[in-house]
């Protein structure tokens, strides 16, 4: 079984891990993130939503000595503790969190708040984590991360959304599905449901 605890030996981590249960992602979700992430080193990751996801794959680009992460994030007390957590860690130099206020967009003809991106480089993304905004937002609140970055992505380009077990996200997956045919997933039961997306090229 994954835990926190075995993450963190496997990532040689010297201190704890800071997780705030409930709102962290699992550990085997982040098990999962950083194997890929180990194995195919990307070079640009970009997730919605900070905190332990951010360390997790900031210690994997320093342990690939490639990589950055560019952590999209609407809350400023999350933001700045989770760049606080950077600097204990020494992985500044491996990931930004983008203070990034949700903004209005309508898609399909329903409005959603979603992440700003004005001040997300414009770089291709390898990787692609979705764990926010949180779900108690509204209606299919992650929805609009591939509607939105899609262009941005890179052929080989592999999207993580966590939480997949709940209705929600299988609506968006559905959804994602029907608006991107060339997209291919894999659903991997994990704790709280993971689902993959490639766009298989
Ligand atoms: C599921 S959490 C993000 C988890 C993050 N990816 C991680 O692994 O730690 C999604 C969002 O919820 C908000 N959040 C985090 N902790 C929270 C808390 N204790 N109470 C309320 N909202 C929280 C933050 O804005 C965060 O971006």
């Amino acid at each position: 079984m994954i835990t926190y605890q075995t993450l963190s030996e496997k990532l040689n981590f010297n201190k704890d891990l800071p997780f705030t249960p409930d709102w962290s992602a699992a550990a085997d979700f982040l098990n999962i993130i950083s194997d890929h992430c180990l194995t195919l080193k990307p070079e640009i990751i970009v997730e919605c939503s900070c905190g332990l996801s951010t360390l997790i794959l900031a210690r994997c680009c320093q342990l690939n000595g490639i990589g950055h992460v560019y952590s999209l994030e609407n809350g400023p007390d999350y933001a700045a503790r989770t760049r606080q957590q950077l600097e204990q860690f020494n992985l500044t130099q491996y990931a930004s969190v983008i203070d990034a206020p949700l903004e209005k967009i309508t898609l399909h003809k329903t409005d959603y708040l979603w992440y700003s991106t004005h001040e997300l480089p414009d770089e291709t993304i390898d990787m692609l984590v979705i764990d926010g905004p949180p779900g108690f937002m509204q209606k299919n609140s992650r929805y609009p991360a591939l509607p939105l970055l899609t262009k941005r992505l890179s052929r080989h380009c592999v999207v993580f959304l966590d939480d997949a077990a709940r209705d929600d996200e299988q609506n968006i997956i559905r959804q994602w599905l029907k608006d991107y045919p060339q997209l291919t997933h894999q659903y991997i039961s994990a704790e709280r449901g993971c689902s993959i997306l490639t766009a298989g090229t």
